[in-house]
């Protein structure tokens, strides 16, 4: 059956708007920045309609109070302890609580550890200020991604001060265990470190269940900051908002004297769009998530039958795939060899840490005929 989202054509998303598809020449297909093609759900856009009816002047500035209740919520649903007021801070979107978080909890110098592969700006966030990055490299398996649990302790130095999580994890889309996140945090409180969460795909689960690392136990959510947002889980990033909380008031304190006067606060718009997602997006999503996982089928299918050297485990979340072209001769220069012979722009590798030259991030949240279609190009231009 025909899928509302099979309607997403190229030259209706090729709008001055769209960072993604006016950075390549016309004839190239995006799929690269992880936003969707997929139009945003009517719940939203009718709520957004709705609040232009009425003022845009500020809005409350200590954090609307009606979205803190629905995100504090939602996080004791995922079973943390009670949020104090607090311990919750509404910020312009989750980068600037990445480096709010960097900026807050370590000093210049100071080392923060990342598992690399890592979504680039957790990189910049730590380098940009003076601080040291650890990268702990995940381990390549048969089975997916792992935490290297040796490399992890032997990265650890008097120096170092945090560990840059991201759960579910960009770009190998995986879904951490409990089992994995009890070891990390053990590891985190025996090495007396903070952690910064950030789960803002936490939504985006097509396998398996999400455990929020907070929610383990009072120890370990007195050590944590979580980040979420909405513009992953609604596709709504060009209405920037997110959130930084934790069970300790005091961490959210140090975020924002280290920010002090160079935060903005949320818009009118973003806040009004995460409520309404919150509220009513439920149905929206699941459409998102079925739709997704067929994408997931489609691309694996493609992959192991035309290019069976492409290494690649389907990720458990999101919508993004972590390739690795290693095999090919052209490996070096796979990003400017795809854009070029198949004209398909994708994430290059190494911009997600040392040593991933030769793999690529492709986003599979388009239509099934735009995936198609770039899949068919990319077999052509490898074979
Ligand atoms: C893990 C992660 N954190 C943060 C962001 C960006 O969040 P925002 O646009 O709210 O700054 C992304 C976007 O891809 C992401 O994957």
């Amino acid at each position: 059956m025909p899928h509302l989202f099979d309607d997403v054509r190229p030259e209706d998303l090729r709008h001055a708007d769209s960072y993604k598809w006016t950075t390549h020449p016309a004839e190239v297909l995006p799929l690269w920045v992880a936003d969707m093609d997929f139009p945003v759900a009517e719940e939203i856009t009718d709520a957004l309609h709705r609040r232009l009816t009425r003022s845009v002047g500020y809005p409350q500035l200590q954090g609307d109070p009606a979205l803190l209740d629905l995100l504090a919520a939602r996080q004791t649903a995922r079973g943390h302890p009670d949020l104090p007021r607090e311990g919750m801070w509404l910020l312009p979107g989750v980068v600037p609580g990445l480096y709010a978080s960097v900026l807050g909890l370590t000093g210049p110098g100071e080392e923060v550890l990342t598992h690399t592969p890592i979504y680039p700006p957790f990189l910049s966030a730590i380098e940009d200020h003076g601080r040291r990055t650890r990268p702990v490299p995940l381990l390549q398996q048969e089975s997916g991604w792992e935490i290297d649990w040796g490399a992890l302790e032997d990265s650890v130095t008097p120096a170092t001060r945090l560990l840059l999580f991201c759960s579910p994890h960009n770009p190998t889309g995986r879904v951490w265990t409990r089992e994995e996140l009890e070891r990390l945090g053990e590891f985190a409180l025996r090495h007396r470190l903070w952690v910064v969460s950030d789960e803002l795909h936490a939504d985006l689960v097509l396998d398996g269940e999400f455990v929020s690392l907070a929610s383990l136990g009072a120890d370990i959510a007195q050590r944590t900051v979580t980040l979420t947002g909405p513009c992953k889980t609604f596709n709504t990033a060009g209405l920037p908002i997110g959130a930084a909380m934790s069970a300790n008031p005091a961490l959210i304190a140090r975020l924002q004297l280290a920010t002090r006067g160079v935060m903005a606060h949320p818009g009118a718009l973003s806040i009004e769009m995460w409520r309404a997602g919150l509220t009513h997006g439920e149905r929206w999503l699941g459409e998102v998530l079925d739709y997704l996982k067929g994408n997931r089928e489609f691309l694996a299918q493609e992959l192991r039958h035309n290019l069976p050297e492409v290494r690649f485990t389907p990720p458990q979340a999101t919508y993004l795939a972590w390739l690795d072209f290693r095999a090919f001769r052209w490996s070096d220069e796979a990003y400017e060899f795809l854009l070029r012979e198949a004209r398909v722009g994708l994430n290059n590798g190494p911009t997600f840490g040392p040593g991933y030259q030769g793999f690529l991030r492709l986003n599979f949240a388009t239509s099934r005929a735009v995936l198609q279609e770039a899949l068919a190009r990319i077999v052509h231009a490898a074979s």
